[in-house]
């Protein structure tokens, strides 16, 4: 299977609600090429309108293994899937890929999108996106005092907004 195998669609087509998709589903962000690439599961983030582009914003916490794909890749992907593979989900939001070979532990099937980047065959949807922004949280600026109760180690976030510049679908 190839990115051909996927329709590719305008993100305005995207026909599922991006709450749902985010934080119901979850996704897999991903950085890298197929040689050298980490995954790991999400739900925090966003989808949205930015300097008149469509774009995705997600948050990674430094001390992430794929922290260090995304600071240095220019594009990163964000994959949804059916929920037969929530097992694979959880497994990569457990473990980090410094301990195990994810793919092979979950068995999904990486891609390459023409631009590069990876994605998964099994995917139900994939948005690729082009780094635009990044600003770490900064907890001066928390203006409700109970959000620190995320950061007991204060490993503030990175956010990243990327410019979604490919979508594809595939939607049973
Ligand atoms: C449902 C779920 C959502 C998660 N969301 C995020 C997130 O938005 N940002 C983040 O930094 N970590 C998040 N995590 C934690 C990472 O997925 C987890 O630490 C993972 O093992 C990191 O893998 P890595 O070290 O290979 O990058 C989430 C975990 C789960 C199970």
């Amino acid at each position: 299977m190839t990115y051909r195998d996927f329709q590719k669609i305008d993100p305005k087509e995207i026909n599922q609600n991006p709450l749902t998709l985010i934080d119901d589903d979850w996704f897999l962000l991903s950085a890298g090429n197929l040689d050298s690439f980490n995954t790991m599961t999400a739900s925090w983030g966003g989808m949205g309108l930015l300097w008149n582009k469509p774009v995705v914003f997600c948050f990674v916490r430094p001390q992430r293994y794929t922290y260090k794909f995304m600071e240095s890749n220019d594009l990163f992907t964000v994959s949804f899937f059916e929920e037969v593979h929530r097992d694979a989900l959880n497994l990569c939001g457990k473990v980090s890929g410094r301990q195990i070979d994810k793919i092979k532990a979950t068995g999904l099937k990486p891609i390459e999108s023409p631009a590069g980047s990876v994605f998964f065959e099994q995917s139900k949807l994939m948005l690729e996106c082009r780094k635009l922004y990044f600003s770490d949280i900064v907890p001066e600026h928390f203006l409700v005092d109970k959000i620190n109760a995320n950061y007991p180690k204060k490993d503030y976030h990175r956010m990243y907004i990327g410019e979604i510049i490919s979508c594809f679908n595939n939607f049973k």
